[in-house]
């Protein structure tokens, strides 16, 4: 499992009180950002048990341009990492808007693909300025793809617990694998190779339970006319619009979001075809399994030959119902798994699921 760099506290900038045994040229420069982070699983239960060597950038939000740069430790055993960078005179803070970014100090980019998929995920703040609050409590997320030609993957997430408004290592997973696929790297699963081929129409895309939407921003930026539907619950709606209007997508691709409760979806449930369906990390309730199920099948009634990717990590035991409750509604997989790099040179894997309606024969 990868570990994310998360703002317990976002960045602000801050004004020590005067000190009279300062100089007073010390006295004029009292001004320091300060944040509290952390080094975390998906889940937030559990931080990186060993020493990382980190650097913290503050720059100017736009042009972004580094201002300063200090080196830090995170230690095996820490829970939180406090920072202070400073100090800055006021005439300097105050020029600026501000954004601040942790990475480790060996991994210049977070370059997804099988063996370059960092094991610390960095992170950029919400801008801040001086004299204001403190920075949003959100943290961005910049991915390069392997393939130059695609832009870069920048996704917003909360900084705090909810567990919609995140990213998961499935969904890391998920775009590892679409992105081998795309490139025409042979995956386990040949349909979906076949299906993510250069073809006359654009592909139809519908991600459940999306979250910040960050597998499916990420299909319409490395594949070319491709239409995603992004779906989750009302509380993700405005992190999802911030990451649709920020994507970089393939120029004849496009990305929406609606919400869709899968206790309550509506009765006209899809009005177009589809030939994908992306399900990310949502499997973890297995009180919402049925539902989840039961929107599947009624989206395959409608669209026979679609293809349903479902990518998880196994929390517990309970999960395995999704299986029960997929192969009674008639759906056949195809399964691989990806690695994902883990602490002390250990990898782990996340399990992917390609599914298709099993077509009866009645003849
Ligand atoms: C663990 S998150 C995964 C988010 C995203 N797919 C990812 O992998 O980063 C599970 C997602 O399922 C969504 N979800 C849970 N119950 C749901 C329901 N009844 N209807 C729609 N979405 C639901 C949550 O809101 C959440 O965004």
């Amino acid at each position: 499992m990868v570990y994310y760099v998360r703002f317990l506290k976002p960045p602000k900038f801050h004004q020590e009180k005067k000190n009279a045994k300062l100089s007073r040229p010390q006295q004029k420069k009292s001004v320091f950002i300060t944040a509290l982070i952390c080094i975390t699983t998906d889940l937030g239960d559990d931080f990186l048990a060993e020493d990382v060597d980190l650097v913290a950038t503050w720059a100017q939000r736009s042009p972004r341009e580094t201002i300063d740069q200090i080196s830090l430790k995170w230690q095996a055993g820490s829970r939180q990492l406090a920072i202070s960078m400073g100090p800055y005179s006021i005439d300097h803070v105050s020029q600026h808007e501000a954004v601040f970014q942790i990475r480790t100090q060996t991994i210049p980019q977070d370059i997804l693909g099988i063996d370059t998929t960092p094991l610390v995920i960095s992170g950029c703040s919400a801008p801040f300025k001086w004299q204001s609050e403190p920075a949003e409590k959100l943290i961005q997320r910049e991915f390069s793809m392997r393939s130059k030609s695609d832009p870069p993957l920048k996704i917003w997430e909360e900084t705090g617990n909810s567990i919609a408004r995140h990213i998961w290592d499935a969904a890391l997973a998920s775009i590892l694998f679409l992105n081998q696929s795309i490139s025409g790297t042979a995956t386990a699963i040949p349909l979906l190779d076949q299906l993510l081929k250069p073809r006359g129409s654009a592909l139809q895309a519908v991600e459940l339970g999306a979250g910040c939407g960050i597998v499916g921003i990420a299909l319409a930026t490395m594949l070319d006319q491709c239409n995603v539907l992004l779906t989750d619950l009302p509380e993700v709606e405005k992190i999802v619009m911030r990451n649709i209007d920020e994507a970089r997508l393939k120029p004849s691709s496009s990305v929406r979001y609606q919400n869709l409760d899968w206790d309550e979806p509506p009765p006209n449930l899809c009005s177009q075809p589809i030939d994908l369906i992306l399900v990310s990390d949502c499997t973890y309730n297995a009180d919402s399994l049925p539902t989840l199920v039961s929107v599947l099948d009624r989206l395959v009634r409608t669209s026979p030959d679609a293809l349903i990717l479902v990518a998880l990590k196994r929390r517990h035991e309970s999960e395995a119902i999704f299986f029960d409750l997929m192969k009674d509604a008639a759906f056949i997989a195809q399964q691989t798994t990806v690695p994902l790099p883990s602490q002390h040179d250990q990898s782990d894997t996340i399990e992917l699921y390609c599914y298709r309606r099993e077509h009866v024969d009645v003849s």
